[in-house]
This record gives C-alpha cells, sequence and structure tokens, in this order.
C-alpha cells in the first residue's frame, strides 16, 4: 500500500477519507497515514492530525498527498509549498462511483467525486476538485485549480479558466467560457460567456463585481 496524507481538517477533508476509503474496498491502494492541518476542532475527523506543512516539508520518503482544500487559491497556495519536493506525489483520485472515460486528458491532483460523469474528449489541468454529482461534457476544457461544486453541469465545448470556483448546481450552456479566477454562485445558469476576475450569479447569469 502507498502511505498518503490528506491535506486538510474540514469538511471536505473527511469526504475525501470517504472516497479513498470506498476505492480501498475494490483495490486495496492507500494507506491513509492522517491528515496535515492546523489543530482543528473537527472531532469527526477519522485519522490523527500529523502536524502542519512543516510535517509534511520534513518527510523524506516518498508519500502521496491529496489536498482536500475547496478554495481554488488556498489550494494552489498549499500545493506549492511542495513543489520542489521530490517525494511528495500529488494524484489523481477518482471516486470508483465516478463515470469517467478512460481517454480524459488530466494533469496531476486531480479530485473526482462519486456521481460524476465525465463524457469523451476532455481536457483538464492539475488539482481539479470536482465535487459529487457534476457532469462535464464532451469536449470539455478545464483550466487548473478549478473547483466544481455538487451538480454542477457543464454542457459540451465548455472552457472554464484556471482557479476558478463553479457553484452548486450551475448550468453553463454549450460552447461557454468561463474566465479565469471566476466565481460562478450556486445556481446559475451562464449564457453568455464570463471575463476573467468576475463574480457571476443568477438566471442567466449576471457579472455582480469584478475580483481583485
Ligand atoms: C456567489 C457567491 C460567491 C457570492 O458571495 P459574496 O461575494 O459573499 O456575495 P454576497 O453574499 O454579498 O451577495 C451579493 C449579492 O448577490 C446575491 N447572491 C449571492 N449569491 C447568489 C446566488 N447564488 N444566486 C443569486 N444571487 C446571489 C446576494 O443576494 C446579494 O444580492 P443583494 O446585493 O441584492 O443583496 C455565493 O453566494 C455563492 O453562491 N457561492 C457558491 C457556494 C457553493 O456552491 N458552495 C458549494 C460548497 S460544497
Amino acid at each position: 500500500m502507498k502511505n498518503l496524507v490528506i491535506i486538510g481538517g474540514s469538511g471536505f477533508a473527511r469526504e475525501l477519507t470517504w472516497l479513498i476509503e470506498e476505492n480501498n474496498k475494490e483495490c486495496l491502494e492507500w494507506n491513509i497515514l492522517g491528515y496535515i492541518s492546523e489543530p482543528v476542532v473537527d472531532t469527526k475527523l477519522k485519522y490523527p492530525i500529523l502536524g502542519d506543512d512543516n510535517w509534511l516539508l520534513n518527510y523524506e520518503q516518498t508519500i502521496y498527498a491529496a489536498c482536500g482544500v475547496g478554495n481554488p487559491y488556498l489550494r494552489k497556495k498549499i500545493t506549492e509549498k511542495f513543489k520542489d519536493k521530490k517525494n511528495i506525489i500529488f494524484p489523481n483520485l477518482i471516486s470508483k462511483c465516478a463515470t469517467v472515460n478512460k481517454d480524459t486528458k488530466f494533469g496531476k491532483g486531480c479530485i473526482v467525486c462519486a456521481g460524476t460523469v465525465i463524457n469523451v474528449d476532455v481536457e483538464i489541468g492539475d488539482f481539479l476538485l470536482c465535487n459529487m454529482s457534476c457532469v462535464v461534457s464532451h469536449d470539455d476544457i478545464i483550466g487548473d485549480y478549478v473547483t466544481l461544486d455538487p451538480n454542477s453541469n457543464l454542457l459540451g465545448f465548455v472552457t472554464v479558466g484556471s482557479y476558478t470556483e463553479i457553484g452548486t448546481g450551475v448550468q453553463i450552456l454549450p460552447g461557454k467560457s468561463v474566465g479565469n479566477s471566476v466565481v460562478v454562485g450556486a445556481g446559475a445558469v451562464v449564457n453568455k460567456n464570463l471575463p476573467d476576475n468576475c463574480t457571476a450569479v443568477g438566471v442567466p447569469a449576471k457579472i455582480i463585481k469584478y475580483n481583485k
């Protein structure tokens, strides 16, 4: 088995624990050592908190890590601390209960939760966090550090830029593009392209602010 740590100590860290444990039932691959986190009061964590980032930075042997942090920028900030450590590997963790076309192009460190469907000819960058029951349709292109919240639905030929968060239940209509560093609010329907650095909400989605 391969030793693995989960970075984070919140609700999604627990969901990720479940994903890995369920996958282990089919193929015993991961030995979960515990969490890399500041001390937290979340008493529902199933494994010990091993320590903060320094615990992992000082770890000398080969180790696998999964970043269970939903915010795209925080996920980037955290994972970049480890980018020069060749012994720390961020695998792609795809739930056995997701349906993912075998030819999907993934970068590294991607997480795909149960119930999601990823269709044909999809390209995905590094550190995608795709929550439960999303649909990523044919020919979609997704950048780095994108978060897809539960039940978000990207129709065909959609492009999503890096560091963008697509809220729960969002629908992005065919061929539309969402820029880098965008937040699309829960329940929105994106029927026009969205530029970089904005927050958009509603049906149809309208920009409510530009982010710094
Ligand atoms: C879009 C979002 C990021 C906005 O957060 P924010 O920047 O803090 O903005 P505010 O809450 O101050 O809201 C600003 C305005 O947008 C409206 N608004 C916020 N979210 C909205 C949404 N999803 N749909 C429609 N209107 C929304 C607010 O009512 C408010 O309107 P008002 O100015 O007329 O009162 C947030 O509301 C959201 O939807 N996040 C997604 C959450 C999610 O899916 N999480 C999944 C976790 S697994």
